[in-house]
């Protein structure tokens, strides 16, 4: 299993590197530093399909997008406890001194989900499995230290202050401008996206553990007394969502799909809005088109929650290359943060509620990321079939919705695909490109790799009745349409049910 994980994932990250969808780790020409990479045009565009998925599903739910900045003073990072508690275990090798991350390194060998395990557990994990240092296959000091994430930086010639490890602790720091500009009305969302930093010890993952990478954090402002009275919850509660809570996990294998009230009743889930926060998570993914058999929500035990979170629940993905990965955490992190920035700043962080009493509002908080959909996406999507290799993206989220060949460079075809390429660029708001060189099986595997849902080819006939071929890149099934027809037909097969 572990073996054809491993095939898989070289062969995905060498097509991702040969085909422009994610260099590195760069700088490649210097040798490259784990933790850094850099998205090749198509990988770009498709990074930016699945941001302005999130941004539309964040607008549909009247959350709006900010944008703070990436580097705060060492005040900030004292009061929201990131300088104190933000640490991975670190574990060093007894004879090459490398040092790794001791909750992946059983992880990447062992189904199981180590990040609570205690600092004795991990080493007794460590030692009853021979765990072995992957560089030279030495043992390990039987040792845990605690490695801070933080990357420390100066602003100007002496404040110290830190590359932001979360957009949400930024996020919160506006609060009295929110309460201003939401006319002190409460509950309120905003959400970042953007970049965020973390000194991994060891970085492997690919893009899905970066040392620099970007973040999609949503987070909820909101009285504790509305979590019980939270109306948007009344249009979700009879979802469906395949639930793995915590006292569930030793028994069953795997999650169930349960209705959302069920869940509620059962005690899954604390209160309303919180059930609404994990059911908007999941929309968010199904949106980007993350298949739904590919997902599940894993509540976490007691002591594997962040220092900052009452409840809190992750949404994982599972992967070919890497099993099951943690790609959304759901956090209930109450008035903790405001509490703490009011008391370091000595500014008051309150809104009235209806009663006209002050309170310190809580926030949950939807916490993701963009480059592990990204990744998801095209480990779930790479197909190798008997004769091809295909990127079966969904179809709104391919880098490039359509191309457009000449049968041949000749008596005018060209032009005609050329003219047709234009017209979708331009007047149809599309990425459409041309194609005029090699077979057109061959252009038709170059699109089937690259993702394009549509290739369109111009031939004789085009030049008799104005028609051309359209090919599903799915179903290989060809149409003959009207030149006039392209634009319509192409985006309802692009976004049919898609709106
Ligand atoms: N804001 C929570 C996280 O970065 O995981």
């Amino acid at each position: 299993m572990a073996q054809s994980r491993k095939i898989f994932q070289e062969q995905l990250i060498s097509f991702m590197q040969q085909k422009g969808f994610i260099w590195g780790p760069e700088p490649e020409i210097y040798g490259g530093l784990a933790g850094f990479y850099t998205y090749a045009p198509l990988g770009k565009r498709l990074k930016n399909n699945v941001e302005n998925k999130i941004r539309d599903v964040f607008r549909k739910n009247d959350i709006w997008e900010v944008e703070c900045p990436t580097i705060m003073q060492k005040e900030v990072w004292k009061a929201s406890g990131h300088l104190e508690g933000f640490t991975d275990p670190l574990i060093e090798c007894s004879k090459c001194k490398g040092s790794f991350r001791a909750d992946k390194l059983i992880e990447e060998k062992h189904d199981v989900v180590a990040d609570a395990f205690s600092d004795k557990k991990l080493l007794d994990f460590i030692e009853d499995k021979k765990i072995k240092c992957p560089t030279c296959g030495s043992p390990f000091n039987k040792e845990i230290k605690k490695h801070n994430l933080m990357m420390k930086t100066t602003i100007g010639t002496g404040i110290e202050a830190y590359n932001r490890p979360e957009t949400a602790t930024t996020t919160y720091l506006p609060f009295i401008r929110y309460v201003d500009y939401f006319r002190k009305k409460i509950p309120f969302g905003v959400f970042q996206i953007g970049k965020a930093y973390r000194n991994e010890i060891s970085p492997r993952q690919h893009v899905l553990r970066m040392r620099e990478f970007t973040q999609a954090e949503g987070q909820i402002f909101l009285f504790p007394e509305q979590k019980k009275e939270w109306q948007k919850y009344e249009k979700i509660k009879d979802n469906t969502l395949p639930l793995w809570p915590y006292q569930m996990q030793e028994a069953e294998k795997d999650p169930k799909d349960t209705k959302i009230e069920d869940a509620l009743k059962k005690g899954h889930f604390k209160n309303k809005a919180y059930a609404w926060s994990i059911n908007l998570a999941y929309t968010l993914f199904t949106e980007m088109g993350i298949p739904k058999e590919n997902i599940r929500l894993r509540q976490h035990t007691l002591n594997e929650r962040a220092f900052y979170a009452d409840d809190a629940w992750d949404l994982e993905i599972k992967t070919n290359s890497f099993g099951w990965v943690e790609c959304c955490g759901i956090h209930d992190r109450t008035d903790y943060d405001l509490k703490q920035h009011a008391k370091a700043s000595g500014k008051t962080l309150e809104a009235l509620d209806e009663n006209n009493k002050k309170i310190v509002p809580n926030i949950i908080e939807i916490a993701f990321g963009t480059d592990r959909p990204v990744f998801a996406l095209l480990d779930i999507d790479y197909r190798k079939e008997e004769d091809r290799t295909i990127l079966k993206l969904p179809k709104d989220m391919a880098p490039i919705n359509v191309a457009v060949f000449p049968l041949v460079k000749k008596e005018g075809l060209d032009t005609i695909a050329q003219e047709i390429t234009d017209s979708l660029t331009e007047n149809s708001n599309l990425v459409a490109v041309y194609d005029g060189s090699g077979s057109v099986g061959r252009r038709y595997a170059r699109m089937d790799e690259k993702g394009t849902p549509i290739c369109i080819t111009v031939d004789f006939d085009t030049l008799k009745d104005n028609t051309v071929t359209l090919r599903d890149r799915d179903s290989q099934k060809q149409v003959r349409i009207k030149i006039k027809d392209i634009d319509r037909t192409v985006k309802e097969m692009l976004f049919e049910g898609k709106k």
